[in-house]
């Protein structure tokens, strides 16, 4: 693999491709109607759920058919991406029947597409492929009711995003530049990068990251840092099996690389006025948004009681306990517990997270933040509620999509 530095031109703040317009004549459905939509969407998919490679194959050939300059919108080799539109596609239009989780995310991934160069026009073409690629796998299934569900809840949702983008004038992406590279254990490397203007984010976020290494190859990572004004921040990457950029990253970035990092998305954050105690829980480099946050509390004068729990499979995959430690001394409303499958960490608990922490009990007057992999975050819940612990004061990023 080549680690050459590929040059970006950088966008002027206002520029757009073009405009994104919006079609008119879409109505939000009502409560009512989203719950029948979502009903026959999941009904319906799950009948081609088991084709989806070749439903997939379908969609990308009738929308490049359809939009042939949306190709270069990605990647070269699109046998690496699993169907990463499809699938999100799939996973969102289904959640047509959660219209107050879906507004803020909808806003979010409207003004994160234009990092993507998306037009008002792809929307469109990308609405039509999903519906020709449905309707040929559904066969017989293909109904009317059917297919006014997908055309609605799609039109939905694709019109909360492009007036999103539409209305955004900020950057489409922010220039950075790595400024350091740690690898801190077998396969975790912290990389610290000074972007050229301020990129506005909140703790506990996440933003979209592009290498040199791996183009047009978007991935999420979340800031292990609170905004700082020199503009700098730092991420922690896990280089997961075959992964396509967590490995280039980990093992292959340089001083002086240049990244395109998209706008901030997420909704994990802390009231700074909120007094009640908090619970941490973060597994991996999952943990990283959870010290973004502890990073900013550090910073105000008063703080609820925090207790983290940082998990690992080995001793050795802890790779930010010791900094974890050295912020217990200087935020003493912090306790720190570290918790290993295999092998002992001093003070630490023995199990998984989700063992670890609820055979201390419901955390009943705590809310609960917990953040990882995707397996991780819903053992972890699911652990919790049969705990007692209430869904309403567990927080996550439901749009963890890898
Ligand atoms: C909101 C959000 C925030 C994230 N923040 C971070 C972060 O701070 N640090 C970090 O290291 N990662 C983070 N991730 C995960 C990251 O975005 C990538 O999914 C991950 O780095 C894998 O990308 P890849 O290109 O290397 O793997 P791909 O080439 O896309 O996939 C290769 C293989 O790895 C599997 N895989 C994909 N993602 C994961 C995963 N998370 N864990 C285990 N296996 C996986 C795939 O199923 C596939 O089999 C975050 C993800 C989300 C959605
Ligand atoms: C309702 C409409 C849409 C939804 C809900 C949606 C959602 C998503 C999500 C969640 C991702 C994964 C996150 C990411 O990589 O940033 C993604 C990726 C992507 N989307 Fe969209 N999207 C929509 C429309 C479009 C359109 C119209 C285009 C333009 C053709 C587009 C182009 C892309 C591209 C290029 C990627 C990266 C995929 C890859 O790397 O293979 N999306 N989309």
């Amino acid at each position: 693999m080549t680690a050459e530095t590929v040059k970006y031109e950088h966008p002027p703040s206002s520029s757009r491709s073009s405009p994104i317009p919006v079609p008119p004549l879409i109505e939000t459905p009502t409560a009512d109607k989203s719950v029948q939509l979502a009903k026959l969407i999941r009904e319906s998919f799950a009948a081609v759920e088991t084709k989806s490679e070749e439903l997939s194959q379908y969609f990308y050939g009738a929308l490049f058919a359809v939009s042939p300059d949306a190709r270069a919108l990605f990647p070269i080799n699109m046998a690496t991406q699993r169907n990463r539109l499809l699938r999100a596609l799939v996973y969102v239009v289904q959640m047509v029947d959660r219209p107050d989780e879906l507004a803020t995310f909808l806003g979010q991934l409207g003004r994160d597409h234009r990092k993507f160069d998306v037009l008002g026009r792809h929307y469109d073409a990308v609405g039509v492929a999903l519906i020709a690629a449905l309707k040929r796998f559904l066969k017989d299934d293909w109904t009317p009711e059917v297919e006014d569900a997908w055309v609605t809840a799609y039109g939905v949702i694709s019109k909360s995003m492009r007036e999103a983008a539409g209305k955004e004038v900020g950057p489409a992406w922010w220039k950075a530049t790595v400024i350091e590279h740690r690898v801190v254990s077998r396969d975790v490397a912290i990389v610290k990068v000074r972007t050229d203007q301020p990129l506005p984010y909140r703790a506990g976020g996440y933003v979209s990251v592009e290498v040199p290494q791996r183009p047009r190859m978007w991935r999420y990572f979340s800031p292990a840092t609170a905004p700082h004004d020199d503009g700098t921040m730092e991420f922690h990457v896990h280089a997961v099996r075959g992964g396509w950029v967590s490995r280039a990253i980990v093992h292959h970035t340089r001083f002086g690389d240049v990244w395109r990092l998209g706008p901030s998305l997420g909704a994990l954050s802390v009231n700074h006025t909120e007094s009640r105690p908090l619970l941490m829980i973060g597994g991996g480099t999952g943990v990283a948004p959870l010290l973004a946050l502890l990073d900013d509390m550090s910073r105000w004068k008063n703080n609820p009681p925090v207790h983290l729990f940082f998990g690992g499979r080995r001793p050795e995959d802890l790779y930010a306990l010791d900094e974890l430690r050295g912020l217990t001394v200087t935020c003493p409303w912090l306790t720190v517990t570290p918790v290993t499958e295999e092998g002992a960490v001093t003070g630490g608990d023995r199990g998984t997270l989700a063992t670890a922490v609820t055979q201390r009990g419901a955390w009943k007057e705590r809310d609960v933040y917990v953040a990882g992999s995707p397996s991780m975050i819903r053992a972890t819940i699911a652990k919790l509620l049969a705990a007692g612990t209430d869904l309403g004061r567990i927080k996550y990023d439901p749009f963890t999509l890898d």
